[in-house]
């Protein structure tokens, strides 16, 4: 597959049940998602590709150790080889028992104490890009996307990794450069391509200057706990610490910087729905929750069968592709009642947003704070949307708006 022609639109209508580049299919994807699924919850293109679009299908496989990345052939674009040969795997790209014992390491590293320092700093950064960017729109229109929803989670992350300020803004360039990356290589242009290893090769540099630093004097920041995590005699190699760190600022920025955009989004257009979130200001988590189901950031997730495997009544063969389409499930009207609908207060679970099983993210409760922290000041304001239809970025799998247009009205 990854030797297939790049944009090819004949090839990408054999190998996807949808056309990533239709217009319409961007601006709303999922009544295309509900026609998909009436083929029923695991289905088959004409180049072989699994689609999954039910919930409990879905849900199935990313708790089936049947699936899995097996050699990686498919994302072997996000490895780093050594001189040597040596081959380091992000962790979020490999099995066990590799991705067990680097997953163990990064928990432990990446500890609720890390996260938990990080509230008041999000409250803070949100107040003051609220206050820088209506201070500068004197009046005219605010874009929630680069005003909050970008430089929010830019801020944390560099919080996270205590990275010095002088070095903070051309690391949020980086991040947002792999960030577009995270869209299979047939799908991208060769430019966005060297873009995207041009910046993790410098981030690979940049981190493993700080681990250095980090390693000859310690600090309170997530490098400094990479650096000396240690289980059962065991700690990462300085590659693996500079591979993880990469992976963990290119799945954590443009990740958050949509679950806001879009959920702010979802909000401005339901006004019934922000009265509701005003009025009950505890209930925020509820509604990231809900902003995460409705129009999830991750909308693919991509496995391979390692054995063969049946999954609600259709066999995979060892070596195909399933696609997980989270987006879809996430609109399952067996899971949810009015699965269209905006409900702040639907109760919570089942929720795919942030994946399921071994790989489940590691950064959801940074991610829930930095939304919250956003949501909860959004919210408090009034703003009207200035446009009914904000530009999306053209990415399939990372679902997200290019502009977010506002006014406050007061
Ligand atoms: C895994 C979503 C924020 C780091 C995942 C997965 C999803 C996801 C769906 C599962 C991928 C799979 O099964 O293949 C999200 C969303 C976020 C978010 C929607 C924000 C709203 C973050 C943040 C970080 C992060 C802030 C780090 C600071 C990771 C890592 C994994 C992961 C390292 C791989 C875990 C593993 O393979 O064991 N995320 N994520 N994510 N996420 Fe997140």
């Amino acid at each position: 597959m990854t030797e297939a022609p790049m944009l090819d639109p004949g090839f990408i209508a054999q190998l996807l049940p949808f056309d990533p580049f239709d217009p319409a299919f961007l601006a709303d994807p999922y009544p295309v998602y509900a026609q998909i699924r009436e083929k029923g919850p695991v289905t088959r293109t004409p180049l072989g590709l699994w689609a999954v679009t039910g919930h409990e299908a879905c849900s199935a496989v990313l708790r089936d150790q049947r699936f899995g990345w097996g050699d990686g052939a498919t994302v072997a674009d996000h490895f780093r080889t050594e001189a040597d040969g040596t081959v380091v795997r992000p962790f979020i790209f490999s099995d066990p028992p590799e991705h067990t014992r680097i997953r163990a390491l990064v928990s432990k590293a990446f500890a609720a104490r890390q996260v938990d320092r990080m509230r008041t700093t999000a409250q803070q950064v949100v107040r003051e890009l609220i206050e820088t960017a209506r201070a500068e729109a004197g009046g005219g229109p605010i874009d929630l996307m680069s005003a909050v929803a970008h430089p929010l989670p830019g801020r944390m992350q560099n919080a996270l990794l205590d990275v010095p300020a002088e070095h903070a803004a051309r690391f949020d360039e980086l991040s947002g450069d792999i960030a577009r990356g995270l869209d299979p290589s047939f799908l991208l242009g060769p430019e966005e391509i060297a873009k995207r290893d041009n910046a993790r090769a410098e981030l690979y540099r940049y981190i493993g200057e700080l681990a250095e630093q980090r390693r000859a004097e310690p600090g309170t920041d997530l490098i400094s706990e990479l650096v000396a995590v240690e289980e059962g005699g065991d700690t990462l190699t300085p590659e693996e610490l500079e591979v993880t760190c990469t992976l963990l600022l290119s799945a954590g920025y443009a990740t958050t910087v949509n679950l806001i955009g879009n959920g702010m989004l979802a909000l401005l257009r339901r006004p019934n729905q922000r009265d509701w979130l005003r009025a009950r200001p505890g209930q925020v988590a509820a509604a990231v929750e809900e902003m995460l189901r409705f129009d999830t950031p991750v909308q693919m997730i991509s496995r391979v069968a390692l054995a063969e495997a049946e999954i609600a009544g259709q066999t995979i063969q060892p070596g195909e592709q399933v696609m997980l389409m989270i987006g879809a499930a996430s609109h399952d009207p067996d899971v949810y009642d009015d699965p269209d609908e905006l409900r702040l207060d639907r109760p919570a679970g089942r929720n795919l947003g942030f994946g399921l099983g071994i790989h489940f993210c590691v950064g959801a409760p940074l991610a829930r704070l930095t939304a919250q922290a956003a949501v909860s000041a959004l919210a408090a304001l009034d703003l009207e949307p200035v446009t009914d239809s904000p530009a999306r970025v053209p990415n399939i799998i990372m679902r997200g708006l290019a502009e977010l247009p506002v006014r406050v009205t007061a």
